[in-house]
């Protein structure tokens, strides 16, 4: 079986799988935390690199006030009941995204979670918060221009260097999407260029080992060319 290096996750669904249950939004949001849990630690036993799950985007912040609330606090209980857990399995914690926006005990939180598990070698598992793709373009860009500008380097970027401008350098082997969505929502736009997506039905409380492992094999299923001809 090859797995994939890279895998990022839209995690999408938490709100209509609380919805039918006839729980608060925020339920959802729970259950879709350790849902993470599940899903990371089944993704270093398989031996990927990087998992890259999009917790909050850009645009999430035009959600209602209570929702954001408890969004901001979820990495700080997440990180709090599971760090521990993501240690003894020797996960590194990453994250993407500008946490300044965050209330400070959430960015301690989660600089912690980060500093804490630096050492480890096993699965990378980062974190998109705060994250939305245009933007990590924009700020990548302007830092560019302004090496240029100061002449500390010159006008020759070419498509590997334009990744190291980014939150996320590393190409995206296989993108998947929970909860039946057929979109991007702004998600690492510059690094799908050749994944392999997936659309899957499963809300994202409800995705587990078994729907990775099936993830994972429809995966080796596909015939990558990158633009060449089927060897
Ligand atoms: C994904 O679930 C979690 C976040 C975007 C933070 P949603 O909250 O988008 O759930 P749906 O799409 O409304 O069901
Ligand atoms: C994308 O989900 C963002 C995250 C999963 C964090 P959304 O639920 O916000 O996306 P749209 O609004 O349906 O495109
Ligand atoms: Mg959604």
């Amino acid at each position: 079986m090859n797995v994939p290096k890279t895998i990022a996750i839209i995690m999408d669904g938490n709100g209509r799988w609380a919805k039918a249950k006839g729980l608060p939004r925020t339920a959802g949001h729970k259950q879709g935390a350790d849902t993470i849990r599940t899903v990371a630690l089944h993704a270093n036993k398989r031996g990927v690199k990087k998992l890259i799950l999009y917790a909050f985007s850009t645009e999430n912040w035009k959600r209602p006030e209570d929702e954001v609330r408890y969004l901001c606090k979820l990495p700080g209980l997440f990180f709090n009941r599971y760090i521990k857990e993501l240690m003894e399995n020797n996960i590194q914690v990453t994250f993407a995204g500008e946490l300044e926006r965050f209330p400070a005990d959430t960015q301690k939180v989660i600089r912690k979670a980060v500093s804490m598990t630096e050492e480890n070698t096993g699965l990378e598992l980062c974190i998109a918060i705060n994250y939305g793709s245009r933007r990590e373009l924009v700020l990548g860009i302007r830092q560019y221009a302004q090496q240029v500008a100061n002449h500390q380097r010159a006008n020759d970027l070419d498509e590997d260097q334009l990744a190291d401008y980014l939150m996320i350098p590393e190409e995206i082997d296989l993108l998947i999407r929970t909860s039946g969505e057929l979109r991007i929502s702004n998600f690492l736009l510059w690094q799908i260029a050749y994944a392999e997506l997936i659309f899957t039905s499963v809300a994202w409380p409800d995705f587990d080992e078994e729907q990775l492992d099936r993830c994972i094999e429809e995966f080796n299923h596909r015939d990558r060319r990158f633009g060449g001809i089927q060897s």
